[in-house]
């Protein structure tokens, strides 16, 4: 395997006098894996009996990003013996004496943050640490006493008024930190072909933060990658029953509009073919509960599917499910959701019917940035019509994170 001179400042940065390393930079350079190549050799080679972290956004994600990979790593398995126990979400490491434990902990999972509180490590690696609350990394890092410790960080970039980067990457000299920047041409193992297909996932600000590696902030149109050809269909097509599975994602509201959506996704394609939409200020009456489930009865026409529900609409899912309905509580993850959204209309593969979804077309072209609470720090779109969107997000955070790569 050829390695680029930037991957082999990561291994040669454990027998350096910086205490901690930050990779950042584009998808798919690298950071990851060649960091947690480097991390064990470094554990192994300069301490025994210890115990180190492995950090995700998830124990999950830690396991599918980082552990699967190493623990495939052909020099690592003829060097090392590697013993993973899943379900205590522990690798033992050893070679001849030595002997080291590897936890996996999850930022977002409340467990993690309880667990990590007790341990002392010599070392600890975040990934996609700025997914992570600080709280928990802070934690994580107060945890590393034992002489000799280093952090290590690897990240996307996101808001350059994100925590970490003003924290972490801004103070890195005074922090004695080595920071290091990849874009995908770091990456040897990456063909012309997968950059070229990677380059076509992204724009606007996602492009500039996955693929130039760079911290900017989200300003204007949201969807600018969204187009009102290419994005829209007018004829379903005729298999549209019998190849697509069908879902209706829901977002609830009461005093605020409650929308249904149609959609229809064979694997690849997401079609949304029609809306729902009660907007009770408009119509100036409420819809119970009751109401909005015979609503949703009529909606379904007799072909019964699976109910993607915001997960805080309690008694409406319980009126749906008691009509025998399927209901799945969404998962409403804002920011990862308009990056995954921003991803399958890049790419065309999710489309709307042009004369059926008035609504969430017109959402879909004037969501914007809140570029004023960009400036407190805090990224999110401008609080409008964003109903329909909601309910899409929904679907979109369903979907496994494979149709996302
Ligand atoms: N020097 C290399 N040679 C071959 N493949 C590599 C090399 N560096 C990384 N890869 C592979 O490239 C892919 C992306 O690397 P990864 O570490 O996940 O990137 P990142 O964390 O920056 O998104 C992985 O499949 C990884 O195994
Ligand atoms: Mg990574």
């Amino acid at each position: 395997m050829a390695i680029s001179s930037k991957q082999k400042q990561i291994f040669k940065f454990p027998y350096t006098s910086y205490d901690a390393l930050i990779c950042d930079g584009a998808v798919r350079s690298g950071k990851t894996s060649m960091m947690s190549i480097s991390f064990l050799l470094w554990a192994m080679s300069c301490f025994s009996g210890c115990a180190f972290a492995f950090c995700g956004k998830s124990v999950g994600a830690v396991e599918r990003n980082l552990v699967r990979p190493l623990l495939a790593t052909k020099y690592i398995q003829q060097n090392f013996s590697l013993r993973y126990n899943r379900s205590g979400h522990v690798i033992t490491v050893k070679r001849g004496e030595k002997e080291n434990h590897f936890y996996l902990f999850g930022g977002r999972d409340e467990s993690s943050a309880a667990l990590i509180q007790g341990v002392t490590l010599g070392g600890v690696l975040l990934d996609e640490v700025a997914l992570m609350p600080r709280s928990f990394v802070e934690q994580a890092l107060a945890r590393c006493s034992v002489e000799g410790a280093k952090l290590w960080f690897n990240c996307n970039p996101d808001s350059p008024l994100h925590w970490f980067k003003k924290e972490w990457i801004e103070k890195s000299t005074e922090k004695n930190v080595l920071h290091i920047h990849f874009t995908m041409d770091d990456n040897p193992g990456l063909s012309e072909e997968t950059k070229a297909r990677y380059r076509g996932m992204y724009a606007g600000v996602f492009y500039q933060r996955f693929i130039q590696g760079l911290w900017v902030m989200g300003d204007g149109l949201i969807y600018d990658m969204f187009d009102s050809t290419e994005n829209i269909y007018s004829d379903p097509p005729i298999d549209i029953l019998s190849r697509y599975t069908r879902f209706v994602s829901c977002d609830y509201g009461t005093t605020n509009p409650c929308i249904f959506l149609d959609i229809y996704d064979d694997g690849e394609k997401i079609l949304v073919n029609r809306e729902y939409r009660w907007d009770s200020k408009e119509e100036q009456r409420q819809k119970t509960d009751e109401e909005y489930a015979d609503d949703m009865m009529a909606f379904l026409e007799n072909r019964f599917c699976p109910i993607i529900v915001d997960p805080s609409a309690a008694s409406f899912i319980l009126a749906l499910q008691r009509r025998g309905l399927y209901v799945i509580p969404a998962t409403n993850d804002v920011l990862d959701g308009i990056r995954k959204t921003g991803v399958m209309l890049k790419q065309r593969k999710l489309l709307i019917h042009q004369k059926n979804c008035d609504g969430l077309i017109g959402e879909l072209g004037t969501y914007s940035w809140d570029t004023k609470a960009a400036q407190g720090g805090t990224e999110k779109p401008v609080k409008q019509q964003d109903h329909a969107l909601d309910a899409l997000r929904y679907y979109i955070n369903y979907l496994p994170d494979w149709r996302f790569e």
